[in-house]
């Protein structure tokens, strides 16, 4: 192996610049060449890409967002847009591909290294943490710590208006950070996709509040459980609060990596060289009970990873 190459792909997550310095450090003493796709699979395809040297990502470990930059390239899902890749890859010589991305990233990941046979490994990052096979993924928590430290703020003026605010936060289709950032924060309703809500039981509840004498409220909402003006509107026509809407949207992708998704991050780009290194052909850097372990990539972009319903349980006996 003597070319490896490196893109980030898909939503970018604080602490992809991290992975890509750690990925670029482990290489280059082992005697390879590093280069990084610009623009996630855009940039593979239009064959634009810079080499990387470990002078060069010196001062990325504190940076959110992407130095490579990235995209959401629609092109990867047809037969096209891999044939292209394959192509490109092989053009240059590439020996082993690195994609920092998500779980969309990595089902084009998985055909491009089926076609062509160069090895493949992903590294998670996605602020979701929605990838089957890793506990964690590069980003979440500082995502979920974005959105708490903008819901604390939120708590000081519901409990001086005594008004309840419905604070949507990402996730798209899964509610990993709005079970997080919910029971962090002591969100009194935590909505979420994998736990079916019915508006009545959630005006129910925190009519229930009310009377127990407590005069606001924060209810978390993924963006992946409904429409949130909607129940918005239903809160404050059924239950007697003044009630606000607050959508965190992309604030939630950007900032400095806390210091756990630094962490996570070196590991698992200096773990995926090695990977590389030992002969492994399509794998994902996971974290198992802990520890850095290889995942099959297939695996991670093609199974549902099941949701903690025994955190978001405790979350709702613990704020009610
Ligand atoms: O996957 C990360 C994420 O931020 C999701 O939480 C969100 O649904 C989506 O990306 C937004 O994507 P875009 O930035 O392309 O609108």
């Amino acid at each position: 192996m003597k070319l490896i190459a490196v893109a980030t792909t898909g939503g970018d997550a604080p602490g992809m610049n991290a992975a890509l310095r750690a990925i670029v450090k482990a290489a280059i003493p082992r005697g390879l060449r590093v280069i990084g796709f610009e623009r996630g699979y855009a940039g593979l395809l239009a064959n634009d890409f810079v080499f990387l040297d470990d002078v060069l990502v010196d001062g990325l470990m504190h940076l959110g967002g992407t130095y490579l930059k990235s995209s959401r390239a629609e092109a990867m899902k047809t037969e096209d847009g891999i044939s292209r890749a394959v192509d490109v890859l092989e053009g240059n010589g590439v020996d082993g591909f690195i994609v920092i991305g998500g779980n969309g990233s990595f089902r084009a990941a998985c055909e491009i290294q089926e076609a062509s046979g160069i090895p493949i490994i992903g590294v998670p990052a996605s602020i979701d943490n929605d990838i089957a096979g890793t506990e964690t993924t590069i980003g979440f928590d500082t995502a979920v710590n974005t959105a708490l430290e903008a819901i604390d703020k939120i708590r000081d003026t519901a409990t001086s208006h005594e008004r309840v605010f419905v604070v949507e936060v990402m996730g798209r289709n899964r509610g990993f950070i709005a079970l997080e950032v919910g029971l962090a924060a002591g969100a009194e309703v935590i909505l979420v996709p994998e736990v079916e809500y019915d508006i009545e039981e959630v005006c129910e509840r925190l009519k229930g509040i009310s009377r127990r004498g407590k005069r606001s409220g924060v209810v978390v909402m993924a963006e992946g459980a409904g429409d949130c003006m909607r129940v918005k509107g239903a809160l404050e026509e059924r239950t007697g609060f003044e009630v606000r809407l607050a959508r965190l949207g992309h604030i939630q992708r950007g900032g400095r990596p806390t210091a756990r998704s630094r962490l996570l991050a070196c590991e698992m780009g200096a773990a995926s060289v090695e990977f590389l290194l030992e002969g492994r052909k399509r794998d994902m850097t996971a974290v198992q009970a802990g520890r850095i372990v290889p995942v099959d990539l297939k695996y991670a972009s093609t199974v549902e990873k099941p949701f903690d319903r025994r955190l978001y349980d405790l979350a709702m006996a613990l704020s009610s």
